[in-house]
Parts: C-alpha cells; sequence; structure tokens
C-alpha cells in the first residue's frame, strides 16, 4: 500500500524543516494520493456544488456569453476556448448542449484543461471539444477565450501572519508526529496598491493568502491570447474582505462537509482559498469586474428562466421531459442568482486586444 500522504510530509519536514503552505497544498491536492489525484471533483455526488454543477442553466449562459465574444471579433472562422480546471467536464457539455452558433458553425474549439486524470476520464467526446492536461494546452490562441471557473481558488497559495514589525510566512512543521502550523521568517509581500491593509496597520495576528499562482495563471492566459480576453469567476473579496473574515477565508470541502480542518488528514479533503481580487489585478487591473449574478444577468439569464417558465406552464400537466427541464432552470437561477451564495462570486475580465495596448 502507498504510503499515506502524512507520513512522507513529516519525513520531508524532519529532513528539510518546515515547509511552505504552498508546497504543502501541492502534496495534499495534487500529489500521487492527493485530493483531486485519488479523485474528489464537484458535483452533487462529490465534494462540493460548482455554477456548472447546479445544472445545465450556466452553461447555456456562457453559450450565449461565447457567442456575443465570437460575434464582437467579427466571427472569425476558428474561435478557440481553452477552459482551465474543467474537472469532469460539465460546463462544456452543457454549452454543447445550448448549440451556440459558434459551436454549429463549426468555428468552436474548446479545450477542456484538467489536472486530474480521473477527472478527465470523464470528459464528453466531441468532435469540438478537446481533453488536455496542463502541458497539453494551446500556448497561443488568435482569437478566443481562456476561461476559468472555481480555478483560481485552488491554486496552491501561501500564507502570511501580520508580527509587530512586516509579515511573516506561515509554514507547515511537525510536532509529536502531527503537522502543525509554524510562524516563520519575515517575508516581503507583493506590491499591494496605496492604500490596503496590508500597507497599514493590520491588527497583529491577522492572516492572509499570498495567490502566486493564481497571479500567474491570469497573467499566462493573457500571454496565451492574441485577441479576444480572460474570464475568471470565483468565491473572494477584496484584500480589505479577506482581512475582515478573520482567516474564515481559508476553506475545506470534502462530501459537502468541511472535512476534519486542513492538516488533519492531507489528502482526504480540498483546501482552498477566497480569491483576493486585489492581488489577481496587480498585473493589470481587470477590464470588467461584476459579481456572478449581475455578470449571468448581463448575459440573458432572466430571458432563459422566462423561456423555462412558459415551458413550464404549457406542459406542465404533461409532465414531460421538457417541462421537468423547465422547472429545473427556475431553481437553478435562483442558486446562480443568490447574492448570499453563488451570486456574489466575482466576475473579473481581462480584454486582449493588439490594437488598444
Ligand atoms: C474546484 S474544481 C472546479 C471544476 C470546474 N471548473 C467546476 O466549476 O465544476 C478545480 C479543478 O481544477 C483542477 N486544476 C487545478 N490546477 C489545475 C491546473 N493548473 N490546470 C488545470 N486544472 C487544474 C483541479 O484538479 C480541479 O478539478
Amino acid at each position: 500500500m502507498a504510503e499515506p500522504i502524512v507520513d512522507r510530509l513529516v519525513a520531508l519536514i524532519d529532513e528539510h524543516g518546515p515547509i511552505p503552505v504552498s508546497q504543502y497544498l501541492e502534496h495534499a491536492l495534487y500529489g500521487p494520493d492527493g485530493f483531486y489525484m485519488a479523485g474528489g471533483r464537484a458535483g452533487r455526488g462529490g465534494d462540493f456544488l460548482t455554477a456548472p454543477e447546479v445544472g445545465p442553466l450556466f452553461g447555456a449562459v456562457v453559450a450565449g456569453a461565447v457567442d456575443t465574444w465570437w460575434r464582437e471579433l467579427g466571427s472569425p472562422s476558428e474561435f478557440t476556448v481553452v477552459e482551465g480546471g474543467a474537472g469532469p467536464g460539465t460546463l462544456a457539455r452543457a454549452v454543447v448542449a445550448a448549440d451556440p452558433e459558434v459551436l454549429s458553425s463549426g468555428a468552436l474549439r474548446w479545450f477542456m484543461v484538467e489536472r486530474a486524470d480521473a477527472q478527465r476520464a470523464a470528459h464528453p467526446t466531441h468532435a469540438q471539444l478537446v481533453s488536455v492536461g496542463p502541458a497539453d494546452a494551446p500556448s497561443s490562441v488568435a482569437a478566443g477565450v481562456v476561461f476559468a471557473n472555481e480555478l483560481l481558488d485552488n491554486l496552491a497559495f501561501d500564507i502570511v501572519e501580520r508580527a509587530r514589525a512586516g509579515w511573516r510566512e506561515v509554514r507547515i512543521g511537525v510536532e509529536s508526529g502531527r503537522l502543525v502550523e509554524r510562524v516563520g521568517p519575515e517575508v516581503a509581500l507583493p506590491e499591494w496598491p496605496e492604500g490596503s491593509p496590508t500597507a497599514s496597520a493590520t491588527p497583529v495576528g491577522t492572516r492572509l493568502p499570498v495567490q502566486r499562482q493564481a497571479r500567474a495563471w491570469v497573467a499566462d492566459a493573457r500571454a496565451r491570447l492574441t485577441r479576444g480576453r480572460v474570464v475568471v469567476f470565483d468565491y473572494g473579496g477584496t484584500t480589505s474582505e479577506l482581512v475582515s473574515r478573520d482567516g474564515g477565508w481559508l476553506r475545506t470541502h470534502r462530501s459537502h462537509d468541511g472535512g476534519n480542518g486542513w492538516l488533519a488528514e492531507p489528502g482526504s479533503c480540498d483546501i482552498t482559498t477566497d480569491v483576493d481580487v486585489d492581488q489577481l489585478q496587480l498585473d493589470r487591473r481587470a477590464d470588467r469586474h461584476d459579481r456572478q449574478s449581475g455578470w449571468l444577468r448581463r448575459h440573458g439569464i432572466e430571458d432563459l428562466v422566462e423561456e423555462g417558465r412558459a415551458t413550464w406552464n404549457r406542459s406542465a400537466g404533461i409532465g414531460d421531459l421538457a417541462a421537468l427541464r423547465a422547472r429545473s432552470r427556475i431553481r437553478e437561477a435562483d442558486a446562480l442568482l443568490d447574492p448570499d451564495g453563488m451570486g456574489g462570486f466575482h466576475v473579473l475580465e481581462w480584454v486582449v486586444d493588439p490594437d488598444h495596448g
């Protein structure tokens, strides 16, 4: 039997000393028997629910948005969507079912980029869908979109803690054979904008995630595009909001509950952070920043729900599949638009246009 992750980490730390949180997370989430490698996933039968897993409505709205973006670029004959962290491919499946014009015209190629083999194995097959690991994602896209739903919260991050002077890095050490937090050496933070809480009198003990990988992912996504946009959806907040959450930005998910804490059984649960939307924009400010409810409304969710309501009113008595789908649409919209839930998520868009800087 494979050695449990915790034993491997204890041996590593005994040999080299406390490790950064990002290194711990790489092992706990993406190591050989890390959470995602061992089959952890989104979905009703999985560990947590995401917008595509609520039902096909989210994908239907995204399909409409992709049509809009394609037309804005003059309906090119090739239009590529690169979906980072595609999970089991549920969003792509729903986009195909919605049959946007960019798909039926033959222009669309949609890459489902997923790090975990177990999830890639579940990807739908379709002539215009391509399932790849991160190393095989297209390195350049002439016209298209790089998209991610709830990926950035899942990329390994570090943690810093406010000390009397400066900020210190939280590392993972070992005590009596168990993994424990250790406040390590003073560290330099990324350059937050002036007036941010990291520059002023943040209370001693305040913790924040430092999201270098998420920031690098956005920069890399922009660099791959010649023309188009990077669009990311995630839960999160500004740096000030994360400070006020008093460490509550660190989340664990397992079978729809919180698991036993983030250090107790590495590999047994997902570990994520609320995404700091200020950090994400340190390299370049997003061209649009919406809440998910506003974004979905801007891209026509209400028309789709009205369509569903009309179908339901017409055919509720028959109770056929179309009627049930229509009713489900109304329920899905409630979940997707809930301002205290997914409706409050952040959507950031960076436009890449070689004609305008
Ligand atoms: C929270 S899940 C979201 C899945 C899906 N987007 C959804 O909304 O249901 C995040 C997914 O990103 C994958 N992932 C993490 N890092 C990745 C990377 N660098 N490239 C591609 N996929 C990655 C994980 O394996 C996991 O399946």
